[in-house]
């Protein structure tokens, strides 16, 4: 992956997650992002993917900051916020301009992505992205880019993806208190998908499920484009607690064995496998079988996957996800997650490694880290955008611009409106 920019800078993805905040510092140029450092603080001030505490959360924001800037020998400045959540969603919508014969410009393409944002959302939401699913020129449709060609109509097809006004302003807040700009707001499975997808992926069809503590984020691209996206509430921290109170373990215990020895498929482990439970309350710690803990398990993650196919299927898309499923997020990392997506879903499965970077790639090479460098990418190509558009101050996301619906904010497509 290569940028077009004319000198080095400094990008820096704030995964706001339900377990974790990661900020990401990447070096980007001409020949790709370089990973200078990573800052992961553990984080409790959200709940289900959504701020819920923001003192708590400006906390972990500071110090995963100060971790990731102490590490990059970089002072970091601005950030590009993920943001994510059940109030995340997505809708059709087209723009039409007139082009009378000529070739189709970039000033066209902007002028349709436009036409298809100038649609009523209610009051206390925001147009989070505008993603171009394709172009019709004239009658001919299924394009890609329609720079180039000619033709009197040129129509886009774009899906609207939207969020609650108010959980925008939060994260926002969030970033703003620890004296940082936000350089724009990124679906977290949007920067996740980016970071794990191969472009042949996108364009066969797939669908990426990332299992986070709080959320499961799925996201299905068909045709080279995003088919749907929506978030399932239940994640790593249910298996935790089911395995807590199933084996009346402390949270941390069950953390601790779930981490150690979970599986997601019971039958994959021995009868004769043994584990020993720390008890509660002053009682002595039992040794008890390793299935036992799977059985506790299984059912919650078969519970989450067959959400997900049962969406899949509800929206006829089965058949168009034939590049599989690619599986990101921290609880993905437990033994026989693969093998039960697979078995559940009934397509080939694969876990997601962010893909695209150097430096140091060991930092971040995990499924859990793939938001966070999917938002570096984010940031990367917004700044390549605005270079070959001769744009190149970049602008930032305030509160206020959010309370006033102004367009920073709004991604990659929003950045282009607000820079005319
Ligand atoms: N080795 C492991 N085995 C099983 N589960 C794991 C492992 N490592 C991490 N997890 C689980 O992954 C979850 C955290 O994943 P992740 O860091 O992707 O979440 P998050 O981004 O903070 O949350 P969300 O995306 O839901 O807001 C936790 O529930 C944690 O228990
Ligand atoms: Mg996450």
């Amino acid at each position: 992956m290569s940028f077009n920019i004319p000198q080095p800078e400094i990008v820096v993805g704030l995964d706001l997650g339900t377990t974790k905040v990661s900020a990401v510092v990447g070096e980007v140029d001409s020949d790709g992002i370089t990973i200078l450092g990573v800052g992961n603080v553990p984080c409790r001030g959200l709940r289900k993917g959504v701020v819920s505490n923001i003192e708590w959360t400006v906390r972990s924001i500071r110090e995963a900051v100060e971790a990731a800037q102490t590490m990059a020998g970089v002072e970091i400045r601005s950030v590009y916020a993920g943001v994510a959540g059940s109030h995340i969603r997505s809708q059709a919508s087209d723009g039409v301009a007139a082009i009378s014969g000529r070739e189709v410009t970039q000033d066209d393409v902007d002028r349709v992505l436009e036409g298809a944002r100038a649609i009523p959302v209610d009051a206390d939401r925001m147009i989070l992205h505008a993603l171009p699913r394709e172009y019709v020129v004239d009658t001919q449709d299924g394009i890609r880019d329609p720079i180039g060609m000619s033709g009197v109509r040129l129509q886009s097809r774009v899906n609207l993806i939207t969020a609650a006004t108010s959980c925008l302003q939060n994260v926002i807040r969030c970033v703003e208190r620890c004296g940082l700009e936000v350089a724009d707001v990124v679906l977290e499975p949007l920067a996740s998908a980016d970071a794990v997808l191969s472009e042949d992926e996108k364009e066969i069809g797939c669908a990426v499920v990332d299992i986070g503590g709080g959320t499961t984020d799925l996201l299905i691209y068909t045709d080279g484009g995003i088919g749907h996206t929506s978030v399932i509430p239940a994640g790593g921290n249910n298996i935790t607690s089911d395995v807590a109170a199933g084996l009346r373990t402390p949270m941390a215990e069950a953390e601790r064995l779930k981490r150690n020895y979970g599986c997601a498929l019971g039958r994959m482990i021995a009868d004769e496998e043994e584990i020993e439970v720390p008890g509660v309350g002053g009682h002595a710690p039992r040794k008890v079988a390793r299935r036992v803990l799977s059985d506790i398990i299984e059912p919650r993650v078969e519970e989450i996957f067959s959400e997900v196919r049962r969406r899949i299927e509800e929206l006829g898309l089965l058949e168009q996800v034939s590049a599989g499923a690619v599986l990101t997020g921290g609880a993905v990392l437990m033994e026989g997650m693969n093998e039960c997506a697979e078995e559940i879903l009934g397509l080939p499965v694969r876990l997601g490694f962010p893909m695209g970077v150097k430096g140091i790639v060991q930092l971040v090479q995990g499924p859990q880290y793939a938001t966070g460098v999917g938002l570096v990418r984010f940031g990367a190509q917004q700044l390549a955008e605005a270079h070959s558009h001769g744009r190149v101050a970049l602008g930032s996301t305030t509160v206020a611009d959010a309370e006033n619906d102004a367009p920073r904010g709004n991604g990659l497509w929003g950045w282009l409106r607000a820079a005319f």
